[in-house]
């Protein structure tokens, strides 16, 4: 299966402290071979001057000047430009647009443009943490949300107060890469995934703890790319090292058996669980109250955490995909573990993965499908699991 990828993109500019970044969204998009067409609010165009997004590549250039004049062939503009985008890119988005585009505003280019749209809308707001925390605000987002928008950001970060909080805009590059990797085709509408990532910790005092060198990566890419695929997205993460995008909701975890109590709870709502995670799996018998003093020798006791795989009690039969790291006999191992804990499709992983861009993993399935993914970015490694278990679903139907 081959995913096409489109090229149009339509960024709107709203009025922003942080305006001036959409300039370099715009440099990042050209760099990636989109053509990008800009629209300016009327308060965006106090803090960014169009002729800055001309001179850097944008293909044209629209401010609310250009509202009322007919393109050359007779149609209005706003339906020309829903017409011409395959995808929208509102950034930064104000709390004032967020608002509008949900009660179906149209009353700037800008928003007439959105109305008229029916492709994917991407938002990356910025603003004030009070902005941001207010309730109206928090609402307009859940509510476009639900109606399928996808949301990058904001995040924690230096806001233009100087005290760090929620509000900032997404860094550039990070949107840019985030809607490249957007495709046309969304082959799981309706779909609700539950994916885990990252390291889970057992602590040993208030300040040690034990785990593993997993960075989150595989299910961060996996969650990212189910999003752009069109499904819901609740992400439980342990430990990662990078803040996902474009999320629909996020838990985060610490331990393991955090995270099997929120995983069991989630799962109830979720159609697909994506057991991404590196779980801890052995867990100090005793733990210390306070900070264990130097000495010439610790002899502790572990014992086993909860097998999460193994104690979720999948009765509505959803479909699971489990990952299994081995060191010898990849192929036996991985298909044991797939039944032992009930999974539909293992992704059997080396331990060379761990913690790299790169890697190879062996796809099977419960029918006894198999596909070996040799040498990919792990975000190429994402999208072919994704595949993997498109076919998987269109097969059980
Ligand atoms: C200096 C300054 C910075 C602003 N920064 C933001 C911001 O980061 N986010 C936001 O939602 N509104 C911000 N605003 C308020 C918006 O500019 C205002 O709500 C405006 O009406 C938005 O119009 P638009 O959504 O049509 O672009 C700022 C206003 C000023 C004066």
């Amino acid at each position: 299966m081959k995913l096409k990828k489109r090229n149009n993109i339509l960024l709107i500019v709203t009025g922003s402290i942080a305006c001036y970044k959409s300039i370099e969204i715009l440099r990042l998009l050209k760099k990636s071979g989109k053509s990008v067409r800009v629209i300016l609010t009327r308060s965006a165009e106090r803090f960014v001057m169009p002729l800055s997004f001309a001179s850097l590549g944008a293909e044209k250039v629209y401010t609310d000047n250009d509202q009322f004049i007919a393109t050359e062939n007779g149609t209005s503009l706003h339906i020309a430009l829903a017409e011409w985008a395959d995808y929208i890119l509102v950034a930064p988005a104000t709390a004032n647009t967020i608002a509008k585009i949900r009660m179906g505003i149209a009353d700037n280019l800008a928003l007439s443009t959105i109305v008229a749209f029916t492709k994917t809308i991407f938002i990356a707001p910025a603003m004030n943490v009070n902005m941001f925390e207010n309730p109206v605000t928090a609402e307009n987002i859940d509510a476009l949300k639900k109606r399928g928008m996808i949301f990058i950001g904001p995040e924690e970060g230096a806001l233009a107060n100087f005290t760090v909080d929620k509000g900032r805009l997404t860094e550039p590059d990070k949107i840019v890469r985030f809607v490249c990797n957007a495709t046309e085709e969304k082959l799981f509408k309706n779909k609700r995934f539950l994916v885990t990532a990252g390291a889970t910790r057992a602590y040993i005092d208030p300040v040690r703890f034990i785990t593993n060198s997993s960075s989150g990566r595989m299910g961060i890419e996996i969650a990212e790319e189910a999003k752009l695929m069109g499904g819901y997205v609740h992400l439980i993460a342990g430990s990662i090292l990078t803040e996902p995008v474009g999320m629909d909701k996020i838990d985060y975890v610490v331990t393991t058996k955090e995270l099997f109590s929120k995983t069991k709870e989630a799962f109830k709502k979720s159609d697909i669980l994506i057991m991404a995670a590196a779980p801890v799996d052995f867990i100090p018998k005793k733990t210390y109250p306070n900070k264990i003093k130097k000495r010439s020798h610790l002899n502790m006791e572990f014992l086993q955490a909860v097998d999460i795989l193994k104690s979720l009690q999948n009765k509505d039969n959803k479909v699971i995909i489990g990952f299994a790291l081995e060191t010898e006999n990849i192929e036996k191992n991985a298909l044991k573990k797939m039944k032992e804990k009930g999974m539909d499709i293992v992704v059997a992983n080396e331990v060379s993965n761990m913690g790299s861009d790169r890697g190879s993993v062996l796809m099977m399935d419960k029918t006894g499908r198999k596909k070996l993914i040799q040498d990919k970015t792990k975000r190429e490694i994402a999208k072919e699991v994704l595949l993997f278990l498109k076919e998987f679903l269109d097969k059980e139907v």
